[in-house]
């Protein structure tokens, strides 16, 4: 038996990688392009391990698709590539088009395929797994329920479109061809290897750098959020226990402003590396808002802890914790990633 898993290079997927491999033997083979946002460091701990397989590929490249598919025969194919991050799709939305519904249609069309010529026990334990998120829903009113697996789709960024895009073909392959398919959609993820792109890590990098600190808008935008390792084990629940043809929205029942989210940060920061000039709230500076900015998300997680009893085992305090301590441990990963040396890294270890 094995997996097959897309964009494990990247934030969520080097997570779940690791994971799996720490709470089985199954082994897995990562898909994944190396955008700017995919880094192998993430995964050197697998570096000689024979359970892991990487390869260097694009998910619209059908033809490599095929022959990993062919080749490996996985039970599962489990789908984290794409580009996702929502400022970068205002700036330039043409790769959120191919990576995100291309690519998600070039799976569909291979997996369809593959699936095909399976025996009917083979055909009818393989999944699947289309990882999502919560953004799809687009945005609540402040007194407004948190968004259930039965809310309409109004995506509002670029980002989100093509998301919601391809649930849509996820959710047509298995209705119209029988594909055996589950949809998860997750709340904002927070955990080692997050790129200093998104909020949390850049307000960890900055802060300890002395920058300022962005806050967009009055930074009172609420988001669920959830410890990453806690997202892959609601993932392999999922896949595991999940019924053909669902979805399961996956959230850390912890709702909170941005500014809230910087305050933590910041006073983790303080206890843990305090700065002679004094606390890094000093850097919290107000900027221009995101275009189009969502004002809240909330995920209702009640289907997947009744269905399968899945429920995040870190609280809010003990994830941020963890994850400004990573940091702080870090600070070569996080030197080569604003750098740019991390890119050298398949040329490095790969092919030396
Ligand atoms: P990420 O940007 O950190 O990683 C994406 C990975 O996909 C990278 O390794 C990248 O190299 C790879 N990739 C991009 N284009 C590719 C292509 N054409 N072919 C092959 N590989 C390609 O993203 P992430 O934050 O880890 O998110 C992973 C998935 O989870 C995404 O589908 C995202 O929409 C979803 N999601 C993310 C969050 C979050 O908070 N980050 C929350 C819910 C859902
Ligand atoms: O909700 C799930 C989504 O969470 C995922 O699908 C996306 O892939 C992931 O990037 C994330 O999207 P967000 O837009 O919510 O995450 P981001 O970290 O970019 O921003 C979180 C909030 O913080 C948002 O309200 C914008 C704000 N922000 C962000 C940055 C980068 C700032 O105020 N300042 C910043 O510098």
């Amino acid at each position: 038996m094995t997996i097959l898993v897309t964009g494990g290079a990247g934030f969520i997927g080097s997570n779940f990688v690791l994971d799996w491999l720490k709470t089985s033997d199954e082994p897995v083979v990562t898909l994944d392009a190396l955008t700017y946002a995919g880094n192998l460091e993430n995964l050197a701990a697998l570096k000689n391990d024979a359970r892991h397989t990487f390869v260097k590929g694009d998910i619209c490249d059908r033809a490599l698709v095929d022959q990993l598919l062919n080749q490996h025969r996985p039970r599962a194919l489990v789908h984290f590539a794409a580009e996702s991050h929502v400022d970068r799709s205002i700036s330039g939305p043409g790769a959120f088009m191919r990576t995100n519904i291309e690519g998600t249609y070039t799976l569909l069309e291979a997996a369809r395929a593959h699936w095909s010529g399976l025996s009917e026990e083979d055909k009818a334990a393989w999944r699947f797994h289309h990882v999502s998120t919560d953004e799809v829903y687009g945005s609540l009113t402040p007194e407004a329920a948190p968004f259930s697996e039965t809310n309409t789709y109004e995506p509002n960024s670029p980002y989100s479109a093509s998301k919601a895009a391809s649930d849509h073909l996820v959710r047509a392959w298995h209705h119209t061809y029988g594909l055996p398919v589950v949809t998860t959609n997750c709340s904002n993820n927070y955990g080692p290897f997050h790129f200093p792109e998104k909020l949390i890590p850049l307000m960890i990098v900055n802060a300890l750098a002395g920058k300022a600190l962005p806050i967009y808008g009055d930074g009172k935008n609420v988001r669920d959020w959830l410890y990453v390792t806690d997202h892959a084990s609601a993932i392999r629940a999922v896949l595991k226990g999940g019924r053909v043809g669902e979805t399961y929205n996956i959230g850390g029942w912890n709702e909170m402003t941005n500014l809230d989210i910087v305050h933590t940060v910041c006073a983790l920061l303080d206890e843990l590396r305090p700065d002679a000039a004094g606390s890094y709230t000093r850097l919290i500076t107000y900027v221009k808002d995101r275009p189009g900015h969502d004002r809240r998300y909330a995920i209702d997680a009640r289907k997947v802890e009744r269905e399968l009893g899945w429920r995040p085992a870190e609280t809010f305090a003990t994830g941020i914790r963890k994850t400004v301590q990573w940091y702080l441990d870090n600070p070569e990963w996080v030197a080569r990633v604003q750098s740019g040396a991390y890119r050298d890294w398949v040329t490095q270890q790969y092919q030396a």
